[in-house]
């Protein structure tokens, strides 16, 4: 059943061509224009605000602890214990306490107003990243905020349009990206080892059940039971967009969902609130297929009910070759495509099998990222997810002390997050297609390529 996808056209009986469900793009205002490569005044300190200092907040802040350039500027958090908490860490650290706001819901906001912030790092339950990034733009401050950005089209537009007006970096802190294995394999297609990657994978596959009592007032599980559709997209989805170098030369043109229904998630909701769980909208497992403009394809998955090996999934398919994540790590590579000189057992090299440990090594080693060469060390000293969490963090406040454009534009925040509000409209209209709009509004073929940017 297509319902509501449009018939455009039949051309016989047999041949009836149907478009993808449209979802509005709202016109940019007059006297904006895109912030595509977006560079601001570079600023010596990076003065940082952080709002909600549940589990992922006070981490955030110990890592910007470390941080050359950067100075912790104020804390918030509804609940003054958690403020507390995260001024422990600094009084650890042997730094000042810093001014703290809580005790309401909008205490945030006088954080926001501190002529001493330049950038607000936003760790929020989903529904108040929003009201927060914009109130904090329209005080001139830069967003960092975490995943998923926005949780609707309407708030996805809201950001892109006040990151325009205001000429303000809204960055998502999606840290994936920046994982050894990742970045490595991002290394090696932008290099030309896989040929031409056509087609890229990610999920997030991480049971909650230590997890699901521990988020304040519920706020997770509560977000499930009320929406259906892939509700936390973006570890698989940027990753796989930076490879496919979205809005840098190709874009996302229409996707598909499918989703098992809440077999799991209706008991556990029963169990945990005592309520009844028949309304419970998140599938156990969803899937989500995109096809790009240049013709190649995604696959994206989410399940945080069943119990699994966590797994992001990961998978470049290249023409040339293949690399692979979980539950496997591995590459696999034409011989042709690698010089003799670069590998040992080069002879042993072929198209259907993982390439042996000793060469997956020695890739890894080749092809290692400049940004892990220059920060692979302290990272894991400092931590946070294996290191990764640290090494987007840096890269944040590196860019924006040296007036380069961020790692991350407030376009892929839209992109990543648009999953959760279209794959919701594409099983709530039996599995149709559903296009996915250009939210650079015309500028997503400008820059040719993903690349990071720096210095020198
Ligand atoms: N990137 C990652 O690897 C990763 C990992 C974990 C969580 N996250 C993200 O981090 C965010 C927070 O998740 P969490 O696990 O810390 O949740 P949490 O429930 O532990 O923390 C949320 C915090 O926000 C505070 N808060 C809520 N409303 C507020 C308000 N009006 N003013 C001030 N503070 C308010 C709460 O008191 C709480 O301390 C989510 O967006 C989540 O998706 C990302």
């Amino acid at each position: 059943m297509a319902c509501k996808t449009k018939q455009v056209g039949a051309t016989s009986m047999d041949k009836i061509v149907y478009q993808p469900i449209k979802v509005e793009t709202p016109k940019r205002p007059a006297g904006q224009t895109d912030v595509v490569n977006l560079v601001t005044p570079k600023l010596e300190t990076v003065r940082v605000g952080f709002i909600g200092l549940g589990m992922r907040g006070p981490s955030a802040v110990q890592r910007f602890t470390h941080i050359p350039g950067a100075k912790i500027a104020a804390l918030a958090d509804i609940r003054p214990e958690r403020v507390e908490k995260s001024q422990q860490i600094l009084e650890k650290a042997g730094l000042a306490r810093v001014p703290g706001y809580s005790g309401s819901q909008d205490a945030w906001k006088a954080l926001c107003e501190r002529e001493d912030v330049d950038l607000v790092y936003i760790v929020t339950d989903w529904e108040t990243h929003v009201p927060m990034a914009l109130y904090a733009m329209e005080q001139g401050k830069h967003v960092a905020i975490e995943v998923p950005g926005a949780m609707t089209m309407e708030d996805i537009w809201a950001l892109i349009n006040m990151a325009e007006k205001k000429r303000l970096h809204c960055m998502m802190l999606e840290n994936c990206v920046y994982d050894y294995f990742e970045l490595t394999s991002l290394n090696m297609a932008q290099q030309g080892l896989f040929g031409e990657v056509i087609h890229a994978e990610g999920s997030y596959i991480h049971s909650l059940d230590d997890f699901w009592k521990a988020y304040w007032n519920n706020w997770r599980l509560d977000y499930n039971a009320k929406h259906r559709g892939d509700v936390y997209p973006t570890h698989g989805m940027g990753p796989a967009c930076q490879a496919l170098d979205i809005h840098r030369g190709d874009k996302m043109n229409y996707l598909v969902s499918f989703d098992t229904k809440p077999f799991k998630g209706k008991k556990l909701y029963e169990q945990l609130t005592g309520k009844n769980g028949d309304n419970f909208q998140n599938g156990d497992h969803t899937m989500t297929m995109i096809k790009t403009e240049k013709g190649k394809t995604m696959q994206i998955q989410h399940n945080v009910m069943t119990p699994r090996p966590y797994s992001r999934m990961y998978q470049l398919t290249g023409t040339q070759g293949f690399a692979n994540k979980y539950p496997t790590q591995g590459y696999t590579i034409e011989p042709e495509n690698i010089s003799k000189d670069d590998v040992p057992n080069h002879e042993n090299l072929n198209s259907h099998g993982f390439v042996p440990e000793d060469v997956k090594k020695a890739l890894m080693q080749k092809y290692k990222h400049r940004i892990h060469i220059e920060l692979e060390e302290q990272a894991k000293k400092v931590g946070g997810h294996g290191g990764m969490d640290f090494i987007m963090d840096y890269r944040l406040v590196y860019c924006l002390r040296n007036g380069l454009p961020l790692d991350m534009d407030v376009y892929d925040l839209a992109e990543w997050s648009c999953l959760v509000p279209l794959s919701k409209l594409s099983l709530e209209n039996g599995s149709a297609p559903v296009e996915i709009p250009d939210f650079t509004r015309g500028a997503w073929n400008k820059v040719k390529k993903y690349r990071h940017a720096f210095v020198d």
